[in-house]
């Protein structure tokens, strides 16, 4: 079968990753990513031996581009001309206007969250709502937050059932490069509740859920309390038997000197992986409490590699690739070697 033609539009944080992520696909391939600016991560693409076609959205900017020392391959609509679909990960609000160059030119697309709700015809967990996704064109993945309580939510779902989840994020403050959001020294509070439980409610209609957030000024990544309520009793060996039945969920030990977000961002850096990028959600054994129907767990959250494998699912539901959400997950994972690294 021929392999599915990819592009990546804005080569950012989340862009970068998709596009490594897509070119490590045996069924895809990364056509080329396309931006405005010679940005850190485009400068890095420059500099690096990978040899990905870069293009670029606004004609007028080719030669800050050149002047970085890119070679340009094109404009967007010369990219959109050679693919199936784009991983659209440019800043909140060009996705927008984007879909409509890609409607344009018949070209199917995935949408990031920091994009309005509505930007896409689904939003989209493939552990949640894969089905639905199935054949559509336009999908919005959701924020890394909900990605990762999507992932954990569904994963007992799908065994024991869920009614209702509770969950308590706090978020950090910026990626590591985000500067401009710091330094700041404050626990930011906001209204509840906050948006992430409605784009559960939307992937998992049948599950009620409520969100709190508190920001902190911290980058390795999100930390969330979760409380489910179950539809059975259940037992916190079964609960790590179920999150252990996807490689998507990862357990860490207090124990083993696991004492914070760091720690496995750290570790994750001494392993070499790619940016320090885990597409996993680590959940810690010792955080994690059943009372009967009552299960509560606390997980981390790699804000900028969660959404990659997601991304991919959504482009295999997209272009029908796998009909069945399992055989979509394990493909994806096989090739990101999702469960094998961490
Ligand atoms: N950073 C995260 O942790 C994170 C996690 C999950 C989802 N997201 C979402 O992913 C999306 C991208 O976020 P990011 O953090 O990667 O942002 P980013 O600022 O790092 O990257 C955005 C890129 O888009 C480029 N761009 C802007 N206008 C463009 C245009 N017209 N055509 C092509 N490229 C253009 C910018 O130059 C930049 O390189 C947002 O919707 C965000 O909410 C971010």
């Amino acid at each position: 079968m021929a392999k599915v033609k990819v592009g990546v539009v804005g080569y950012g944080t989340i862009g970068e990753r998709i596009a490594d992520g897509v070119a490590a696909q045996g069924d895809m391939e990364l056509v080329g990513v396309c931006d405005v600016a010679p940005t850190v991560p485009v400068r890095a693409l420059i500099k690096s031996r990978k040899d990905i076609p870069l293009y670029c959205a606004v004609p007028e900017k080719v030669k800050d581009l050149e002047k970085a020392g890119g070679k340009v391959a094109g404009t967007l609509e010369d990219l959109l001309e050679k693919v199936d679909i784009v991983c659209d990960a440019t800043t909140p609000g060009v996705g927008a206007e984007n879909r409509k160059k890609y409607e344009a030119a018949g070209v199917r697309a995935t949408f990031q969250a920091g994009e309005k709700t509505g930007v896409g015809d689904v939003q989209f967990n493939s552990m949640a709502n894969y089905e639905k996704a199935y054949g559509e064109s336009y999908i919005q993945i959701l924020s890394c937050n909900t990605t990762g309580m999507a992932r954990c939510i569904n994963t007992v779902d799908r065994r024991i059932g869920v009614e209702k989840v509770n969950v308590v994020i706090i978020r950090r403050a910026a990626d590591v490069s985000e500067t401009h959001k710091g330094p700041v020294d404050a626990a930011i509070v906001q209204k509840v509740p906050s948006h992430q439980c409605e784009d559960i409610m939307a992937v998992s209609p049948h599950i009620k859920a409520f969100t709190v957030v508190v920001t902190l000024p911290i980058t390795h990544g999100h930390v969330q309390t979760l409380q489910l309520m179950c539809k059975k009793e259940t037992s916190k060996e079964q609960i790590i038997e179920i999150f252990q039945t996807n490689p998507r969920i990862v357990m860490f030990k207090i124990e083993d000197g696991f004492i914070s977000n760091s720690h496995i961002f750290d570790y994750c850096r001494d392993l070499g992986l790619p940016r320090a990028d885990m597409y996993e959600c680590p959940v810690w054994d010792e955080m994690i409490h059943v009372d009967g129907r009552e299960v509560w767990f606390t997980q981390m959250i790699p804000q900028e590699a969660i959404v990659i494998p997601e991304n991919i699912d959504a482009i295999r539901a997209a272009m029908k690739l796998q009909s069945d959400y399992l055989e979509a997950i394990n493909e994806t994972n096989k090739y990101l070697r999702i469960g094998e690294l961490v």
